[in-house]
């Protein structure tokens, strides 16, 4: 199925995206086929942090865009937390169907007139954008978890700014490995109502499976996850290594690393679809 744009995902997708980040090609694959098993859209990210650590876009970019057409669901390809416009231009450049730029850093102002100025030429390519405000706690440990985004002004960035989709602070903080984050749902709804694109939901792998289901139903219509899969995927690698320590052949532990990230993909992309939500996993 070809690439299909970030815009015209959220129309196909029942309730809210799924948006999982890739760093490996196993992991690109396990994305892929946990969506496929759903039956369900999916969006894959390559994160500014994955690029520096893999030293280019262009390979796991051109990997993912086969993939995707190979594949027999709708899927976008995402940039994630771009703050280099640089990289911005060659993510489009790539095919990408949307990027994030990340702004939050910054002061209002400038983080309001850079926004502006990559949105547009982003959307003159016909590519979706995301931006952030307020800063998701936790990423790279410069912001505490507690901090909010305010409604009204939101309400204002998009409008100044003409973004498609807004990152939002309610609660979540990047990098958990426990899945204990209080979310704001009141927060939630009343961004949901003050501001016309879709809400995202950065840091999703500290929210339980019945807070991810609660946050879908107030309103949120993009879920970003990496963390909970990593720790899934590594920990079936593990498993692997441990019970055969004399293995050599990497496809022997990486094999179910992506059987196990597999499953759990398409166990949250029907958790955020479907209403009311199945049993919840720990
Ligand atoms: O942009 C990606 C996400 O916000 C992932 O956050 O690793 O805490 O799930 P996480
Ligand atoms: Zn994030």
């Amino acid at each position: 199925m070809p690439l299909v744009p970030t815009q015209e995902l959220f129309a196909v997708t029942p309730l809210a995206a799924g948006a999982f980040n890739t760093v490996l090609l196993e992991q690109l694959e396990a994305i892929l086929a946990g969506a496929t098993r759903a039956g369900l859209p999916v969006i894959v990210q390559i994160s500014e942090n994955a690029v520096a650590y893999r030293g280019a876009l262009a390979p796991l970019a051109a990997a993912a865009r086969t993939a995707i057409e190979a594949a027999g669901i709708p899927a976008a390809l995402h940039l994630d937390h771009a703050t280099r416009p640089d990289l911005i231009e060659e993510a489009v450049a790539c095919g990408f169907t949307s990027v994030m730029y990340d702004g939050a850093h910054l002061p209002w102002a400038e983080n309001i007139a850079r926004t502006r100025e990559i949105t547009g030429r982003c959307h003159r390519r016909g590519v979706f954008v995301e931006a952030e405000l307020g800063e998701v706690g936790g990423k790279d440990g410069a912001h505490a978890p507690g901090v909010r985004t305010d409604p009204g002004e939101a309400a204002r960035f998009v409008a100044e700014t003409g973004v498609d989709a807004l990152a939002v602070a309610v609660g979540s903080s990047h990098r958990m490995t426990e899945r204990t984050a209080a979310i704001d749902l009141e927060l939630v709804r009343a961004l949901r109502a003050a501001v016309p694109v879709p809400l995202v939901l950065h840091g999703s792998s500290g929210v339980d499976d019945a807070t991810l289901a609660a946050v879908v139903r107030a309103g949120m219509r993009k879920i970003n996850m990496s963390t909970l899969l990593n720790t899934v995927f590594t920990g079936a690698a593990r498993d692997s290594l441990e019970s055969a320590p004399e293995t050599v052949d990497p496809r022997t532990y990486l094999r179910p690393a992506r059987e196990a990230m597999a499953d759990r993909v398409a166990r949250l992309l029907t958790l955020l679809n479907s209403s009311p939500a199945p049993p919840a996993v720990p």
